[in-house]
């Protein structure tokens, strides 16, 4: 069998896994091509394979989203009751350990990131998980358009749901980073915790992709903890790595700090 047809047969097994069959098939013969590079056997190439994707996408939840019961829900709430969209929202973005851990700083993170940068018309949420959710919390100008990507087709699918009910201009997209930026033109494109994650799955592609990145402000985030809670000098090593990847671009970086996130805002 040649490699191509070999590569095939991988993402094919791979996909067979429940936890995989949504995820980006772009993204499965990625690591999977890594990997059979490093494995002896079919076996371990598959596992691997799941082994990585699971670290940069399934880690940060427990278990399968009940899309159809969040679908449900949604569709009994007027989105301008501001109080039950909002108890909506948070109640799910509770479920990813991403936007979970952003919840107590949420009523002043969107606020002192955009305030700057007001009116933002238009937003690019680059390997968004579930803060679409966090719509409500963005002070957006009217009309503004909002994008977002993600590796998941259940949960793009939910998202899109999601923009549709609140008539919100924008859409989501089933991608993969590793591709670089989906080619949209943006005034703000948030990259929030992204990189430790793509920097797993390919050491040099975070400077590519913030290049790919057609935006006036990028805005970059690290979490301050690790996934197991430990803080273990993060914020200060990420800062350190981040400035030097960036030392050879001609933007300006203004940093924030919110107690679970260490913020870059980026201008051209
Ligand atoms: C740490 S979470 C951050 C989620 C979101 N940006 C936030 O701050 O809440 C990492 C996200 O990256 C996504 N991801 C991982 N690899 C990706 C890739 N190659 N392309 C696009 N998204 C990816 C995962 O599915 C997950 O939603």
């Amino acid at each position: 069998m040649n490699t191509a047809d070999l590569l095939e047969q991988i993402v094919r097994e791979v996909q067979k896994g429940a936890a995989y069959q949504d995820v980006h098939p772009g993204l499965i013969r990625r690591v999977a091509a890594q990997m059979l590079q490093r494995k002896r056997n079919f076996r371990e190439v598959v596992k691997a394979t799941r082994n990585k994707i699971y670290q940069v996408g399934g880690a940060y939840f427990e278990q399968d989203f009940p899309y159809e019961r969040w679908k449900a829900e949604l569709a009994t709430i007027d989105p301008r009751d501001k109080s039950r969209l909002s108890a909506y929202c948070r109640n799910i973005l509770q479920q990813h350990a991403s936007t979970r851990e952003r919840l107590p700083i949420l009523e002043t993170f969107y606020e002192t990131l955009f305030e700057p940068l007001a009116p933002v018309y238009s937003v690019l949420d680059l390997a968004c998980g579930l803060n679409p959710l966090a719509l409500p919390w963005m002070p957006l100008a009217p009309e503004a358009t909002y994008l977002a990507c993600d590796i998941y087709r259940d949960m793009v699918s939910f998202l899109n749901g999601f923009l549709n009910h609140l008539k919100q201009n924008g859409n989501v997209e089933w991608w993969d980073l590793l591709e670089g930026s989906p080619p949209y033109q943006v005034q703000v494109a948030l990259l929030l915790k992204v990189i430790p994650c793509l920097e797993q799955l390919d050491k040099n592609i975070v400077l590519l992709l913030l290049q790919s990145i057609q935006a006036e402000h990028i805005v970059v985030s690290f979490p301050a903890h690790s996934l197991g809670g430990r803080r273990k000098g993060m914020p200060e090593n990420y800062e350190t790595h981040f400035r030097n990847l960036i030392s050879q671009l001609p933007w300006q970086v203004k940093r924030y700090e919110f107690p679970s996130e260490l913020v870059f805002v980026l201008n051209r």
